[in-house]
C-alpha cells in the first residue's frame, strides 16, 4: 500500500505533522491503533489543510483523547454517550477522537445507535468514498494508506459515489452533502449515486430528519466559496424543496449573490465600523426573495434558527423592500432620514438592500450611512442633558434623538451648540 508520509510532510503544516506523530507515540503505548480518517485525508490527496482533524482509535477514543490532551495541555471535551471526544490543541487545532464502530440505525434518519466493530466497517458506513479513506498514525507504518474501497480511483476519476445504496435512506442529510462536496471538490456526482439521491427526493425521506441536522447543513452550503453553484445543482435534483416546499431558483439570483459578494468585499475594505457579517444568513434572505413573509415565518421557526437570525430574516420581509424605494428615490433625502430609516436594520439586511439596489442613489446612500453616519453619538452626553434638569424617560429619548438627528444634517457642529438645542427642547415639552 501507498506511504503517503512524503505528502502529509509537505501538505500539512509543522505543528499538525508533530500532534499526529504524538497520536501514533500515545497509541503505542496504550496498545491501541490510531488512524486519520475522513474530510482531513481526502483534502490531503487535494494538498488542502483541513484543521479539522477525525482520529478513529481501536481502542477507548476518551479514554486517549484523554491522555493526549494531558501531554500538550490542550482542551477536552467527552460525549460519553456516543464514545467520541474532542481536543483542541493550544495552536487551536481541533481533533475529533471515535472509537472504531458499527453504527445501526434504529429507524431511518434516526440518530444512530453505537455497536463496537471493526474498523473497515466503521468507514463502510459512511457518506461518500472520498471521505472513506484512513492514514495509519501507528508506529511502523506511520503514513500507510488504507483504501478499501478503490477511493483513489474515484479521485482519479473526480467523482463522488455513495459507498453503500441505503445511504440516503439511512441519512438523507447526505443528500446536501453529496452536492456541496461535488461543487466543492469540483467533482461529479456518479449516475448511480445520483438516482439513489434522486429516489430519496422522490420518497421525500428527509421529511424525516430532524430539522436542526438540515438547517446545519443549509448553513454550511451558504457558508461555501460558490453557494449559487451548489443551489443552481440543488435545483437540478429538485431538492429545494427540501429548505422550503415554495423555493424557487428565480432569475436573477447569480447577479444578486455576485452583488451580495461586492456589497461584503465594500464593507469590510471600507467601512470605518467593521464587525464581523454572517455573509451567509445575506444569501439565505436573498434566496428567499420571492417566498412571503408568512414562508418566511414558517421556515425560520421550523428549522429552529437562533431569534436573532429568524429577527434579521422576517425585518428584511417587513421592512427592506419599502426602505430601499425611499433609498432609491432621486428626491433629496437628509442624512437623518437615512439614519432613521437604515440604523434600526442589521448590518445583514443594509448589505442586501445595497446589493438588490437597482439605483446608484440608493447604493451612494447607503454606503454614506456605513461611512459617516452608522453608529454615530453626539458630543453631549446623557449627564450634560440630565445637567438641564430632564428626568430620564421618552422626553429625554426624544431630546437626544432629535440633537442626533441635527448633528447628522450639519446644523449643530460644537457640543455647546448641542447643549444650547437642548436647552430649548428641555423648555418646550416635545
Ligand atoms: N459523515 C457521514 N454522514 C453524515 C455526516 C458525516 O458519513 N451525514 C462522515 C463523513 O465520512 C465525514 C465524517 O463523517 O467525512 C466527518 O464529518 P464532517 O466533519 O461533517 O465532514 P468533513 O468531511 O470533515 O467535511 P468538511 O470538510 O465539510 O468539514
Amino acid at each position: 500500500m501507498k506511504n503517503l508520509h512524503d505528502k502529509m510532510q509537505h501538505c500539512f503544516s509543522e505543528s499538525t505533522m508533530m500532534l499526529l506523530k504524538k497520536v501514533g507515540d500515545i497509541s503505542k503505548r496504550m496498545d491501541y491503533k490510531a488512524y486519520l480518517i475522513g474530510g482531513t485525508v481526502r483534502d490531503l490527496f487535494l494538498c488542502k489543510e483541513n484543521l479539522d482533524i477525525d482520529i478513529v482509535i481501536e481502542g477507548d477514543a476518551i479514554h486517549f483523547g484523554e491522555k493526549l490532551a494531558h501531554d500538550i495541555h490542550g482542551i477536552i471535551i467527552s460525549h460519553k454517550r456516543f464514545g467520541t471526544c474532542t481536543v483542541t490543541t493550544p495552536e487551536y487545532i481541533k481533533i475529533d477522537f471515535a472509537t472504531a464502530r458499527r453504527e445501526t440505525y434504529a429507524k431511518p434518519a434516526a440518530l444512530p445507535t453505537v455497536e463496537f466493530s471493526s474498523f473497515r466497517d466503521d468507514l463502510a458506513r459512511r457518506d461518500f468514498t472520498v471521505n472513506a479513506m484512513a492514514i495509519s498514525l501507528n508506529d511502523g507504518d506511520f503514513g500507510h494508506l488504507i483504501d478499501f474501497f478503490d477511493v483513489v480511483g474515484d479521485i482519479e476519476r473526480k467523482q463522488i459515489k455513495a459507498l453503500h445504496n441505503k445511504s440516503f435512506v439511512d441519512d438523507p442529510t447526505r443528500i446536501l452533502r453529496g452536492i456541496r462536496l461535488e461543487k466543492r471538490l469540483g467533482f461529479t456526482i456518479e449516475p448511480h449515486t445520483a438516482s439513489l439521491m434522486r429516489k430519496s427526493i422522490e420518497k421525500e425521506r428527509y421529511k424525516r430528519v430532524e430539522e436542526p441536522r438540515l438547517r446545519d447543513e443549509i448553513m454550511l452550503i451558504l457558508k461555501e466559496k460558490e453557494p449559487f453553484h451548489i443551489i443552481e445543482r440543488m435545483d437540478e435534483f429538485r431538492a429545494l424543496k427540501i429548505i422550503h416546499p415554495y423555493l424557487k431558483l428565480h432569475k436573477g439570483l447569480n447577479e444578486t449573490f455576485t452583488a451580495i459578494d461586492e456589497a461584503c468585499g465594500w464593507y469590510n475594505e471600507n467601512s470605518p465600523r467593521k464587525r464581523s457579517i454572517e455573509k451567509w444568513l445575506i444569501y439565505l434572505m436573498a434566496l428567499f426573495e420571492d417566498v412571503s413573509h408568512d414562508g418566511m415565518l414558517y421556515f425560520a421557526n421550523k428549522f429552529e434558527f437562533k431569534r436573532g437570525e429568524r429577527l434579521r430574516m422576517l425585518s428584511y420581509k417587513k421592512q427592506g423592500r419599502k426602505v430601499l424605494k425611499t433609498l432609491n428615490a432621486k428626491r433629496k433625502i437628509l442624512p437623518s432620514k437615512i439614519y432613521h430609516l437604515l440604523e434600526p436594520l442589521s448590518h445583514e439586511v443594509t448589505l442586501l438592500l445595497m446589493a438588490v439596489s437597482r439605483s446608484d442613489i440608493g447604493k451612494g446612500r447607503i454606503m454614506e450611512f456605513f461611512h459617516k453616519y452608522n453608529g454615530m453619538r453626539t458630543s453631549a452626553r446623557g449627564e450634560d442633558i440630565k445637567a438641564l434638569g430632564v428626568k430620564a424617560g421618552p422626553h429625554f429619548a426624544k431630546i437626544m434623538e432629535k440633537m442626533l438627528h441635527k448633528k447628522l444634517d450639519g446644523i449643530l457642529i460644537t457640543k455647546e451648540a448641542e447643549i444650547e438645542y437642548a436647552k430649548k427642547l428641555a423648555k418646550r415639552r416635545l
